[in-house]
């Protein structure tokens, strides 16, 4: 595997990623009771925005570091702000992976388990989180994970899957993977993200997601790029399953903040809808 991810921390797909995340584990704790967060490609804890290969890539640049500039003052991202200790007139120097924005929302109760298959990565996981609740790193496969911690003795929570995608077969396995995982846990929120390449990728992940044939998916999409651009990543995408009340709306208007602090004018797209509906037919 070649994927380095500090490349990418704070790029437009992180920051909409993240902004996804955090409004869930906001929502589960609306209730007292203890939830598990599992996250299956963690990555590291923080990444270093002066590091060569972030320097090299300039994609927090363009990202974070932009919509810092334009849009800090903007009351429906003030959460995921504090959350990554983004400051006014401020350059942020380091960024943080989702252990830390996970375990950063986790209360005494609460537990995560950080799952990644790079060893580097995973133990600067496991260095670099500090919580309140309890939090694990296993250097392992995260589809196996799933597998293996799947439904949590919680009973609420969330599952967040972020894979790479360098191999052209990695939509297939996730997909297998989340709609085995579901089965074994029809209640977690799951939160899974794709690239957007091409209009006609978007639509094939889509259908694909529709075919598993599950209810309440919701799909957040924000584009900086037409989507036939030839750019690489023309735009980021979530799928959440279970989304949590209010989610829709949220998302929305967060991802249209993000958009017009970070795209050129013209360019690009926020589309926030439901995939699949509160129930399906048998
Ligand atoms: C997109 S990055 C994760 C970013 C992170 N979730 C975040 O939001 O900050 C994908 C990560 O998955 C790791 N990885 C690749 N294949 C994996 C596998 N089968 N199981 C677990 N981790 C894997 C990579 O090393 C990389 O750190």
């Amino acid at each position: 595997m070649n994927y380095r991810h500090i490349y990418h921390a704070g790029n437009f797909a992180d920051i909409a990623k993240h902004v996804g995340l955090l409004y869930c584990l906001d929502a589960l704790k609306r209730k007292q009771a203890a939830f598990f967060a599992l996250d299956s490609h963690s990555g590291r804890g923080f990444y270093d925005l002066q590091a060569a290969e972030a320097r090299k890539s300039a994609e927090a640049e363009r990202g974070i570091q932009r919509l810092i500039e334009n849009s800090i003052g903007d009351p429906v991202l003030a959460d995921y702000f504090t959350a990554i200790r983004a400051r006014r007139g401020k350059r942020l120097a380091r960024y943080p992976g989702s252990p830390a924005i996970v375990a950063g929302s986790l209360r005494r109760q609460d537990r995560a388990l950080f799952v990644e298959l790079l060893p580097a990565e995973a133990r600067a996981a496991a260095r670099e989180i500090e919580s309140l609740g309890r939090v694990r790193t296993e250097i392992d496969d995260g589809y196996a994970a799933l597998k293996a911690f799947l439904p949590p003795e919680e009973r609420r929570g969330l599952v967040l899957i972020d894979p790479p995608y360098e191999s052209l077969d990695e939509l297939k396995i996730m997909l297998q993977a989340f709609a085995d995982a579901y089965r074994r846990w029809p209640t977690g929120i799951f939160l899974l993200w794709y690239p957007i390449r091409s209009a006609t990728q978007r639509n094939m992940v889509h259908a694909r997601f529709e075919a598993l044939h599950i209810p309440k998916m919701l799909y957040a999409d924000l584009a900086i790029h037409p989507d036939d651009a030839g750019v690489g990543l023309a735009g980021s995408g979530l799928m959440i399953v279970n989304p949590p009340f209010g989610t829709d709306d949220y998302l929305r208007s967060a991802y249209a903040s993000i958009h017009s602090g970070i795209a050129a004018a013209g360019s690009g797209y926020v589309e926030v809808e439901r995939l699949t509906p509160e129930r399906l037919a048998q």
